[in-house]
């Protein structure tokens, strides 16, 4: 489904509701929840200029915010995405050969998407398991000392995790 982030009206609409005591003070709420709603993890376009609209909001404040904070994104992502902590302590623990081994498992580079749309990952900044490092974050989840075995594991559930309907 392309634009407005496959979101049906109603779905934009019961997002806007949750804030509608002061809906332009919530602009960072109002964008996570469309895009945790809608598809493709990110917000496209016409998404921002409804919000704006929406929000009596210039656009361009829309996308400063989208620019800003880096839990929002304005392409597509994947399904799952691995994070990889790139921070000093994760660092000293190997991090470089965990971003190594899921390049080599997924077959892709950083940032780049597998071409079932189902796996990407990226190095971020510390999240908190650095007593575990080198760790990942996906989704929620955290997971630390990881090994090439574990990473291997970790794809795997992914996939196991996917319903029939989501599968390739
Ligand atoms: S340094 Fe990696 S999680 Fe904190």
């Amino acid at each position: 489904m392309s634009g407005l982030s496959g979101l049906s009206i109603e779905g934009r609409q019961s997002v806007l509701r949750r804030y509608s005591d002061c809906p332009r003070e919530h602009l960072l709420d109002i964008l996570l929840d469309l895009q945790r709603a809608g598809s493709g993890g990110h917000i496209d376009e016409e998404t921002a200029i409804w919000v704006a609209e929406e929000l009596d909001i210039a656009v361009a404040k829309v996308y400063e915010a989208l620019s800003f904070y880096t839990m929002l994104h304005t392409r597509e992502q994947a399904r799952f995405v691995f994070e990889v902590c790139g921070s000093t302590p994760c660092f000293v623990n190997k991090s470089q050969e965990v971003g190594e081994i899921l390049s080599r498992q997924l077959g892709v580079g950083e940032e780049q998407m597998t071409s079932d749309g189902l796996f990407a990952y990226r190095f971020v900044p510390c999240f908190g398991a650095c007593a575990e490092g080198p760790a990942i974050r996906l989704g929620d989840e955290l997971y630390g000392n990881l090994t090439e075995k574990r990473i291997r594991e970790l794809i795997m559930a992914c996939r196991d995790r996917l319903g029939e309907a989501d599968k390739p």
